[in-house]
């Protein structure tokens, strides 16, 4: 019998970080053999995420310009998408989340009539425009998919109430925890930073570069600029995304800082441990929520809405929102209260054991009917 062609389609770097666990295990599946099919959204950054991983795409559609716009990236992902698919021979193609790559690619496969399996399906903020367009292409993505694979119950109830059968849904926890996990527990903190953490030094994680915060993102960047002055014994570590939007907000205000580093993008071996090692991340990624979660650090969402609420409920996230004021204060309160932090740092993680990944390709396998319906853990 030949293996079914399981073809794992991302572009971006968190798409490419969270999709490796489910590479090798589909890999490590009787009867199911991964391919890769890059889109090649993000250059440098996916090939970083690839190489931590030591992942190399099959096919490579290589299609981002300077200053993409969305409309740009459909309009090249689409149809090369779908005659890649038919040359690889897929018989399933993976999605992951919400990014243009995501909805493109399962809008691609849907034409060519192969069947879409969506990791990281069913999350909802409940709002169209934050995050913008995620929320949006998270929901399209689950309107053309036949198994969706949620990470909590929450999202798998979303999935329901739009009227998704049940027996295409799977909860299988978050691929981000396998991932973080693995990753944190075997590269240490790269040197400047364990010594200032051996001297005692605490060290703060910031990360931003959604759209929909790029019109505030200087001010956003102006108060936590604030944030670092009042707190001179911290020091601050923000890897700025290569996005122009983003670089061009964010180093005119925080450039000058004694202690705030922006620095390059970091590759994930030298981002988790860094997560693992700070004690408070401030963020608007989606990913960093779920990877404090798992690690046991407290999160700040610069956000207004989040479609992680689980974490919220469990106490290690907090939502700072996007309003420069708002964020300002609410980071000062948490840096100035170790009770708080100590409260979120020992709230229980959500996300699962970090075993989604093979729950993922034991589902697909199932699929394919090569083995029992998996459901004790659905
Ligand atoms: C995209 C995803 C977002 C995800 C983020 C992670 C969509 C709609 N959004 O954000 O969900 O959180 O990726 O990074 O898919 N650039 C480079 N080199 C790189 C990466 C980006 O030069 O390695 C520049 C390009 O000029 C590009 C711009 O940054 O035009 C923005 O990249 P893009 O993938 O369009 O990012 P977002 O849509 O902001």
């Amino acid at each position: 019998m030949t293996s079914k062609r399981i073809v794992l389609a991302f572009g971006t770097r968190p798409e490419a970080t969270k999709m490796a666990p489910v590479y090798r295990a589909v890999e490590q599946t009787c009867g199911l053999q991964p391919l890769i099919l890059s889109t090649g959204q993000q250059r440098q950054m996916l090939d970083g995420a690839l190489s931590v991983f030591d992942l190399t795409p099959d096919h490579d559609l290589n299609v981002m310009t300077d200053r993409q716009t969305l409309a740009d990236l459909t309009a090249r992902i689409v149809p090369q998408a779908g005659r890649t698919l038919r040359e690889m021979g897929a018989d399933m193609v993976l999605v992951h989340g919400d990014t243009s790559t995501s909805f493109c690619v399962a809008l691609s496969a849907f034409y060519e009539g192969i069947p879409v399996g969506h990791v990281e399906a069913g999350l909802r903020s409940g709002n169209l425009r934050e995050p913008f367009p995620e929320e949006a292409n998270r929901r399209l993505t689950g309107v053309l998919s036949t198994l969706d694979f949620a990470p909590t119950g929450g999202s798998k109830a979303n999935l329901l109430r739009e009227g998704k059968s049940e027996t295409g849904i799977f909860v299988t926890g978050q691929t981000a925890v396998d991932a973080v996990r693995e990753v944190a527990g075997r590269v240490p903190l790269r040197p400047p930073w364990r010594q200032r953490l051996e001297a005692g030094q605490r060290l703060v994680t910031v990360t931003m570069h959604r759209r929909e915060n790029q019109p505030m993102m200087r001010e956003m960047a102006e108060a936590l600029g604030r944030v670092a002055r009042a707190h001179p014994e911290l020091h601050f570590i923000y890897p700025v995304h290569l996005s122009p939007a983003v670089q061009e907000a964010v180093r005119p205000a925080l450039g000058s800082l004694e202690n705030f580093e922006l620095i390059e993008p970091l590759d994930y071996s030298e981002m988790a441990p860094l997560m693992a090692a700070s004690v408070l991340l401030a963020t608007d990624s989606g990913g960093l929520q779920e990877e404090g979660a798992a690690l046991g650090v407290p999160v700040a969402v610069l956000r207004n809405v989040t479609e992680r609420p689980e974490g919220v409920e469990a106490g290690v996230l907090r939502l700072a929102g996007n309003d420069p004021q708002q964020l300002e204060a609410t980071l000062l309160e948490l840096l100035g209260d170790e009770r708080q932090l100590e409260a979120m740092r020992s709230a229980r993680n959500p996300y699962g054991d970090g075993k989604a990944a093979g729950r993922i390709a034991q589902a697909i396998a199932w699929h394919f009917g090569l083995t029992q319906r998996p459901d004790d853990w659905q």
